[in-house]
């Protein structure tokens, strides 16, 4: 198995951009576990299922035809042959998500795929998601839980998409990411939670670049790369 690095927390604390800054410095692969799972829901739409039919959705994990693949641009992504990239990204593949992730025999599922990401000898892997340290990679070299709060990650969504010219509310993103963090928080099974040997960063005042450098310092300081 590879040396793996789990990044866990809460929508809009930066882990995506932070993971794939640490994926390309060392080398490693990246797992985006949360495009699983953006995936899963947006397979569930295209195929008109409701995410409170457990067996249909569970069905629709369990024939998930995904493919992902890293090229200069970032991470492409693709259901069913068909890339989904921009698709993928919008508030409403992430509400959809954070619904089919709520099944336990969704996870359950789902759980193998992203386990296979750290097979192999060489380098290692950085996952990123809610449950990483917790459940998928609980023997993980490192864990890390970054977070901010509610309202500065709402700020620095509102400010992403407005650059990207679309019309948006600032109070109807705060809201969204509240009731994300509610349903992500506690759920049943796998909620999201720092992991009991995880270390906590907090970046509500911390640019991007001071997070990345400060993971790479810990992670460096413990030779793990
Ligand atoms: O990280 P991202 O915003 O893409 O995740 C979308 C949703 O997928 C989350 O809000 C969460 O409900 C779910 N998710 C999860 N476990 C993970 C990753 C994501 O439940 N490991």
């Amino acid at each position: 198995m590879k040396t793996v690095i789990t990044i866990d927390g809460p929508s809009g604390a930066g882990k995506g951009t932070i993971s794939q800054l640490l994926a390309k410095e060392l080398g490693w692969d990246f797992l985006d576990s949360g495009a699983i799972y953006r995936l899963c829901g947006l397979a569930c739409t295209n195929a008109g299922i409701d995410f409170t039919d457990v067996a249909a959705v569970t069905d629709i994990a369990k024939q998930l035809d995904i493919k992902f693949s890293i090229t200069d641009a970032g991470l492409k992504t693709y259901l069913a042959g068909e890339e989904v990239t921009a698709k993928l990204r919008t508030e409403q593949a992430g509400t959809a998500a954070s619904h089919v992730a709520s099944i336990p025999a969704v996870r359950e599922e789902l759980l193998q795929r992203q386990r296979d990401f750290a097979h192999g000898d060489a380098g290692g892997l950085i996952a990123d998601g809610r449950d990483m340290g917790t459940v998928v990679f609980k023997n993980a070299a490192c864990k890390f839980y970054l977070t901010a709060t509610a309202e500065e990650r709402a700020n620095r969504r509102y400010n992403q998409l407005k650059l990207a010219g679309e019309n948006v509310n600032l109070a109807a993103i705060l809201q969204d990411i509240k009731d994300r963090d509610d349903r992500d928080m506690n759920r049943a099974v796998a909620p999201l939670k720092p992991a009991d040997d995880a270390i906590t960063i907090d970046s509500t005042d911390m640019s991007i670049e001071t997070v990345f450098k400060s993971l790479l310092g810990i992670i460096s300081d413990n030779n793990l790369a």
